[in-house]
């Protein structure tokens, strides 16, 4: 309603309050006609890169590289990173990055929080600020299901707005080659497809906020080791048909305003200055969008760099020296660095802010609805966590249990979190329950805290207050397990023992092995010789190893489980949620079953060698006839279910249709996994998952899965002809519950196609 419509209407009939409210909107509406008269950029009608352009043509030189360099978010300097420039300091966040925008003509500041797991607290630069955790990337990745991706990813968009962030650090999914990776657990596994699609879907989530989301680090970044200096070595096809697919397909679902460099190197060249993967793969092939911005530290180059695609240097305080404010206007005045690639690195992060509503949707701060972005994070909790081993029925426990021991990993503090930038401060925590892993807390000038990555934080509420309230007429225990004895005899005396067990990961270092560290291993050996009836639950970054694991009855994989993440498992353990989690990853028998049984490091540059090029995780252990300790794929229910009646088709691609049905006497959810093996002469040919299902079945009913899968999946990357190419032949096909339980098998002919990059 423009201004004259509502004092027309006003000067008729209407109420006077009605009236003001008509004047109050038509006002507003006019201020933003006039804005939009005045600044045609702000005429949200525009395509967004007409919008840019046109706001484009009104900056100086000067304002445009403003943009493409970041700060630091905090005020600090310390031995990993250079103060923010004075003027600037009083208005630093107090987060992970910034980027001063332009008041003159508009131009919002980006403000760049980490949110792996939920919206971080940078180094507790913001004392009492807490937030959802949610579980963690390879956790969400467990539930193979993108709704629930998307459902966290929009807990964490709308957290990063009420704090008024506008740029998220997260869509990490860097495969996991390797389970010691430190990362493993912001991560969603080792499958191009299941991580795409997981990352993806949560961007997508992130972004229905109207705040921009970054996938990252691009690419190969997939152990902590070395991180800075070592090259991933893996040939252009493999490369294509593994970490970049994973890539390709996260930013086909997600769409994500910006891609994150890595701080390593791949062929030689470090990601951030790679031609090949940014101006190549990224902005050639995948035709994106986007900006690519590095990650802290990772510049090491003006020109080769800006030429190579890199589009903004983040937090520049981080890098050896800054590279791209003076110095890039000094490459562009000597002609080293064409005045347009400027120009279309500021087009990008322009068209972005337009095209994800940062100029549209303007932020204030104001408080999160954190009871209800729990709810969220225990729903996707629930779906994450899987059930390992589940022998005569020791689960679920019955209501009607008398007593109840609870032993080890701080279960009456909270649920194990992981540790780095992504680390959240959750809802409900206690500063006095930290336990400092690597280095002091050291106290800031301002007299916040700096956290060291070595913290360790345990996400309330406690599992000890969850399983109470499951049963609150039994008598439940807690024992700290640092006393074999002690626990062993809680154990005795009590009906059914939950021993807790933890291998915690943070981010740039990876651990040392697979074995859960300390004494815990003795620490279920002891317990169970104590009393049989005992659960081990798991909070663990990635896969461990179980020495104790025949001795047993139930285990479950609960990653770090996040805010939500006790009240979840309790309802599993007593049987209030049946479990559907599937592995995003294989848990191998022993180091000595991986690619690189000894990890690669150094401190001086060194190559990793992808000996297992494409064939990363389960795809491995099928090519080397290795029998995991647990399959990708593989997760039990307290029901049972059949697949049945399939049918394959040709054509295009594979199409695959099968039927599941609940067999058993509870409701629950059961994912169908096909994979396909191409017609291949060399002995690399192992099956690839091409797609599945997740369906939420009652007893006895029946429900038909259908996939269509993308043909890439199947493909070989053609090196030589720069093309995706499906060979001529016959394609097995298989279909069941994890990669190693496929009973329904089928082959279909597919003609020869090739595809674009
Ligand atoms: C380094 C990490 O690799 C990256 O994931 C993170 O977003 C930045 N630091 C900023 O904290």
């Amino acid at each position: 309603m423009t201004l004259r419509q509502s004092i027309l209407l006003c000067s008729v009939s209407v109420p006077l309050a009605l009236c003001a409210l008509f004047v109050s909107r038509g006002t507003a509406e006019q201020a933003a006609v006039t804005q939009a008269q005045a600044n045609p950029w702000m005429d949200s009608a525009l395509p967004p890169d007409q919008r840019a352009d046109l706001l484009q043509a009104q900056m100086t030189e000067d304002e445009q590289l403003q943009l493409v360099k970041g700060y630091y978010g905090a005020n600090t300097s310390s031995p990993i990173t250079k103060a923010a420039p004075e003027n600037l300091r009083p208005i630093l966040p107090k987060t992970s990055g910034f980027v001063p925008g332009i008041p003159r003509l508009g131009i919002p500041s980006l403000i760049e929080t980490d949110a792996g797991v939920g919206i971080a607290n940078h180094r507790g630069f913001r004392p009492g600020d807490q937030a959802t955790a949610l579980p963690s990337g390879i956790a969400t990745a467990a539930t193979w299901n993108p709704h629930m991706a998307y459902a966290a990813g929009s807990i964490i968009g709308t957290e990063a707005r009420d704090h008024a962030f506008n740029v998220v650090l997260d869509g990490a999914l860097n495969l996991a080659r390797d389970p010691r990776g430190g990362r493993t657990f912001e991560y969603a596994g080792e499958d191009p497809l299941l991580a795409g699609t997981i990352a993806g879907s949560q961007v997508r989530g992130i972004q229905s906020q109207h705040v921009i989301s970054t996938v990252k680090h691009f690419a190969f970044n997939d152990q902590e080791t070395g991180r800075f200096v070592f090259s991933a070595e893996i040939d252009e096809g493999a490369a294509r048909q593994s970490d970049l697919l994973a890539f390709e397909i996260a930013i086909e679902r997600g769409d994500p305003g910006a891609v994150m460099c890595a701080y390593n190197r791949y062929g030689g060249a470090y990601s951030c200055e790679s031609g090949f993967l940014l101006n190549g793969v990224l902005k050639r092939d995948w035709n994106y969008k986007g900006w690519v911005l590095s990650d802290w530290g990772a510049v090491h180059s003006t020109i080769p760099s800006a030429n190579a695609g890199l589009d903004q240097e983040s937090a520049s305080g981080f890098d050896k020296t800054e590279f791209f404010g003076a110095p890039l206007k000094q490459a562009i005045s000597d002609g080293k660095v064409a005045r347009e690639r400027l120009h279309d690195m500021v087009h990008r992060i322009l068209r972005t802010m337009f095209a994800k509503g940062i100029f549209d949707y303007p932020m204030t701060k104001t408080d999160s609805n954190l009871e209800a972005d729990r709810a969220v994070a225990e729903q996707d909790a629930e779906q994450a966590i899987v059930l390992l081993k589940n022998t005569n029925a020791m689960l679920p426990i019955a209501k009607t249990v008398h007593n109840i021991a609870i032993i080890g990993s701080h279960a009456d503090i909270g649920m194990l979190a992981g540790g780095g930038s992504s680390q959240v401060i959750p809802t409900g925590h206690d500063q006095a329950d930290e336990f400092p892993v690597g280095g002091a807390v050291q106290r800031l000038p301002s007299g916040a805290q700096l956290r060291p990555t070595g913290v360790k934080i345990y996400d309330p509420p406690s599992p000890l207050a969850a399983l109470q309230a499951e049963v609150p007429g039994a008598r439940v225990t807690y024992d700290s397990g640092v006393d074999l004895q002690n626990a062993a005899a809680l154990a005795r005396q009590s009906d059914v023992v939950i021993v807790f067990v933890e291998q915690w990961m943070t981010e740039g270092r990876d651990v040392p092995n697979l074995s859960l560290p300390g004494n815990q291993d003795a620490l279920i050996a002891a317990v169970v010789a104590a009393n049989p009836r005992t659960i081990v639950v798991l909070e663990t970054g990635g896969p461990v190893l179980m020495p104790w694991l025949d001795q047993v009855p139930a285990v479950l994989a609960a990653w770090y489980a996040g805010s939500g993440g006790a009240t979840a498992l309790a309802r599993i353990l007593f049987g209030d949620v049946n479990p559907s989690g599937k592995l995003p990853i294989t848990f191998p028998q022993g180091v000595d079953q991986l690619p690189r049984p000894v990890l690669p490091s150094g401190r001086a540059p060194f190559d990793i060698d992808y000996r297992e090029g494409a064939n990363v995780g389960y795809r491995w252990f099928e090519w080397r006839n290795l029998k995991p300790l647990f399959p990708f794929g593989y997760g039990l229910s307290y029901s049972t279910f059949r697949i049945d009646s399939m049918q394959v088709q040709g054509g295009e691609t594979i199409h695959v249709n099968v039927d599941v049905t609940n067999s058993g006497s509870r409701q629950g959810m059961e994912t169908v996994q096909a994979y396909a093996t191409p017609p291949d002469a060399s002995d690399r040919a192992v099956p690839r998952l091409i797609g599945w299902g997740k369906v939420d079945l009652k007893p006895g009913e029946t429900r038909r899965v259908t996939i269509s899968a993308d043909p890439r999946l199947f493909a070989e990357f053609d090196e030589a002809r720069h093309v995706w190419h499906l060979p001529d032949g016959q394609y097995a096909v298989a279909v069941g519950n994890s990669s190693a339980s496929l009973p329904l098998a089928a082959t279909v002919q597919l003609s020869a196609r090739d595809l674009p990059p």
